[in-house]
């Protein structure tokens, strides 16, 4: 097989996050940093320590990832990004309480040097915060400008030779699809109009980060980057799209148990999922505008992938829930239930219960280093569009609108690494061998 034309991973990479200041931004940068001090274990990350079969089962080669595929090396990432607040990146660590004080001051002074931009921010569309560190009076073109100057000027502060720009901010409240999104002339005649709510923030830093050449990731279930209008930019810009939504607890569980139970032709009657949560995500998602983002794109996997309407006898009517309460004292420590009513044999009911002690931003550092890592090796592969090979991250993988989206955990997993072969050159496995 024909190895694929890659871009060498040359130089200094930029990775610039929306919501730098934040749990899961100040996590992730703390444990990459760590680890490349050689202190820290990247778990949970597949880029760092997974490995991928290449051959016939017989041939034994198993290499790491990171040894088999032109990835770019951790050496090389410099990180920046915005906020609303302005403390720097050691201090939103240590506001955020997920990570000890001795992991935190093992890289203080790399962190104390990230300092957030001045943010794109509207309170319109997140109610519960009060953001002070703000590009001021500006219409929604400026800011889509503004951004644009931000990502340029860094690059070049920092000698970057490519960038990618991650979205972990806050959940945007829910607005639906709109004509204004459809395409992108419509959607340009909105921005320059400064149509304020068909034009979120978020979309502003996406239409920054495409406009200038730089893959764009969504990490939280708003609309963004997930329209008509921004699939067209970047086709046109040649530009990775991924989102939509990390998928890290709850939902990463229920996109395993779901495929077990259709594997196994086992019928579902109910699942009822709630969560406690006590960070900053917890208060955000308590606005109901905010918390209507994440339902949408948490209740979407389980109908997907039991294919209701082709299993009506099983699955032909499902109760399903999705709870978010706010609980301060947990902080980022989120729990998470879920009661699962399922049906054996002629229709006996059963139940599973899962009780997930997790902590949210734990679970999602390493995903935001794979996901930086991989939009970047398919940025220099010439992959454009939306990254529906990345799906294994993601609650709400984005999609063509003829495609159906894949929810389950393990073919995702497949998916991923069948086209890691394909770039490296080598047959992708039918695991008939
Ligand atoms: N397991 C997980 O943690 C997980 C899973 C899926 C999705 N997410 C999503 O990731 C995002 C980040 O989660 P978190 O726990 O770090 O939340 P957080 O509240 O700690 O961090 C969000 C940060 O974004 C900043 N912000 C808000 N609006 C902004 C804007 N317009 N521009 C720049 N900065 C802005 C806030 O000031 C804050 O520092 C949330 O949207 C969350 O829903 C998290």
């Amino acid at each position: 097989m024909e190895n694929m034309e890659v871009k060498e991973a040359k130089g200094k990479l930029g990775v610039l996050i929306v919501g730098v200041g934040g749990a899961v931004s100040s996590t992730f940068i703390a444990g990459t940093l760590s680890v490349r001090k050689g202190i820290g274990i990247p778990v949970g990350s597949l880029t760092q320590l997974a490995t991928i079969r290449l051959g016939k089962r017989y041939e034994n080669r198993f290499p790491r990832i990171k040894d088999a595929v032109p990835l770019a090396e951790l050496k090389d990432l410099i990180f920046g990004g915005w906020d609303i607040f302005d403390e720097n990146v050691y201090e939103a660590a240590r506001h955020a309480e997920v990570l000890k004080k001795e992991d935190i001051d093992a890289v203080k002074d790399e962190l104390e040097a990230i300092k957030p931009m001045p943010a794109a921010f509207d309170r319109n569309f997140v109610k519960r915060l009060h953001g002070t560190h703000v590009k001021e009076d500006a219409s929604r073109w400026e800011l889509a400008g503004q951004l644009r100057e931000d990502i340029r000027r860094f690059k070049a502060a920092n000698g970057c030779e490519r960038a990618v720009v991650m979205w972990a901010a806050s959940t945007e409240t829910y607005i639906p699809q709109s004509k204004e999104h459809d395409s992108l002339e419509a959607f340009e005649k909105a921005l320059k109009e400064d149509n304020q709510e068909a034009v979120s923030p978020s979309m502003c830093y996406a239409y920054a980060a495409i406009a200038e050449g730089c893959p764009f990731i969504m990490g939280a279930p708003n609309l963004c980057v997930d329209v008509p209008a921004m699939w067209e930019l970047a086709d046109k810009n040649k530009v990775a799209i991924s989102g939509k939504d990390y998928k890290t607890g709850q939902t990463m569980l229920k996109t395993v148990l779901a495929p077990m139970l259709k594997t196994r032709m086992l019928g579902l009657e109910g699942w009822f999922s709630t969560n406690i949560l006590g960070n900053r995500d917890g208060e955000v998602l308590d606005d109901p505008g905010s918390f209507k983002t994440k339902e949408v794109s948490k209740l979407s996997v389980i109908n997907t992938i039991l294919q209701t309407e082709t299993y009506p006898e099983l699955y032909g009517n499902i109760y399903h829930k999705v709870r978010i309460n706010y609980y301060p004292p947990r902080k980022d420590n989120k729990e998470g239930w879920d009661n699962i009513d399922i049906t054996g044999w002629m229709g006996y009911p059963m139940q599973l219960k899962v009780d997930f002690l997790c902590r949210d931003s734990i679970l999602a550092a390493p995903l935001c280093l794979d996901l930086v890592l991989f939009s970047d090796l398919a940025q220099r592969c010439g992959f454009y569009g939306i990254q529906s090979w990345l799906s294994f991250y993601f609650k709400s993988p984005m999609h063509a609108p003829a495609r159906v989206p894949e929810h389950d955990l393990f073919i995702q997993h497949t998916i991923l690494k069948n086209t890691l072969r394909k770039i490296i050159g080598e047959p992708t496995l039918d695991y008939l061998d």
